[in-house]
């Protein structure tokens, strides 16, 4: 007799076709998330060897974002979804060379952000971002789906398709069960994730993140982007930025890679994503390296950035 629970979570798979995700879309999501097993185990156990082999002090050791991408890469070629990938640890565009027609999706990806934080036991993370067709350098608002990993005390999933958010955790069988559905952030929060070094601001940034602060704001940064998106997103409050400085006109961060995703994870939560002055999704990519400032999180405190950027009150 078939045992029927309500206690049961509902696992990624399960998830995504009763959503009604198509196939492809969640294979690639599906796969990124098996992906994500096998990072986290390099991870806690440091063991880097090879994936499938377990040489702890062979010469096959690679690096743990190396490693990482070199994961994430294969399970993306064996969905047999995806056409063309870039990775932050990739200087080009890779092919895939068994083209065919059901190839009809291309990938932006981060293997690993902040591996430096893997040192010192802080939490890190992968971010995807999906495209239709085979053109990976898109402008963010065409993304189909897009997905966090998030390896912390507990590893945790995130990923829209353009119909909710939702966060799975892995348990102890290595499943992916879900954790919350319809992830929605608040108009207005009470947070504040600032990136960059405060000698370097600029003025009008300056005023920004001081009008934070007179408002009783709570200072919130890891230095891992994929951490702090997180709490933003699943508190539902505050913002998370990292500007233009002195040094970097563009900020430090990825727009294909890093920005466009969470930009489109955070709207699909009801929040927003600017330059400054310009929403993320909207600006069209030059190159794979290109950087922007970015504010991100709660729609009120976006807003307020890009009216005190632009020289308002
Ligand atoms: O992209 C790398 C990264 O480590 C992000 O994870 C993080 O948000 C940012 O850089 C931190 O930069 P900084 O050390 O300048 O605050
Ligand atoms: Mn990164």
């Amino acid at each position: 007799m078939a045992v029927k629970s309500k206690h049961v979570r509902r696992g990624l798979w399960n998830h995504l076709m009763r959503t009604g995700v198509e196939m492809g879309l969640a294979s690639i999501i599906y796969e990124v998330g098996v992906a994500s097993k096998y990072v986290n185990h390099a991870m806690r156990t440091g063991d880097l060897g090879l994936a499938g082999t377990s040489n702890l002090y062979g010469e096959e050791q690679l690096a743990l974002d190396v490693l990482a991408d070199e994961i994430i890469k294969d399970r993306l070629d064996h969905t047999g979804r995806v056409s063309k990938i870039v990775s932050e640890e990739q200087s080009e565009i890779i092919i895939f060379e068994r083209s065919g027609r059901r190839r009809q999706y291309a990938v932006c990806y981060d293997p690993l952000d902040g591996s430096s934080l893997v040192d010192v036991n802080l939490a890190v993370g992968t971010i995807v971002s999906i495209y239709p067709g085979d053109d990976p350098l898109q402008p963010g608002k065409n993304q189909v789906g897009a997905m966090f990993v998030v390896y912390g005390p507990r590893t945790t999933l995130v990923y829209s398709t353009g119909n909710g958010v939702f966060e799975f955790t892995l348990n102890s069988l290595g499943e992916y069960t879900l954790t919350r559905e319809n992830i929605f952030m608040k108009e207005q929060g009470n947070l504040y994730s600032p990136g960059g070094l405060r000698s370097e601001y600029l003025p009008e940034h300056e005023r920004y993140v001081a009008s934070l602060e007179a408002d009783g704001y709570k200072l919130r940064y890891s230095g891992g982007f994929v951490p702090d998106i997180n709490q933003i997103l699943l508190k539902g409050s505050g913002v998370f930025m990292y500007p233009a400085t002195r040094k970097s006109p563009c900020g430090k961060l990825r727009l294909p890679f890093e920005l466009n995703p969470m930009a489109y994870l955070v709207e699909q939560a009801g929040g927003g994503a600017s330059t400054g002055t310009e929403r993320i999704l909207d600006v069209v990519p030059g190159d794979l390296d290109q950087r922007s400032p970015v504010y991100i999180g709660c729609r009120r405190e976006v807003a307020l950035a890009e009216r005190i950027l632009n020289g308002g009150e």
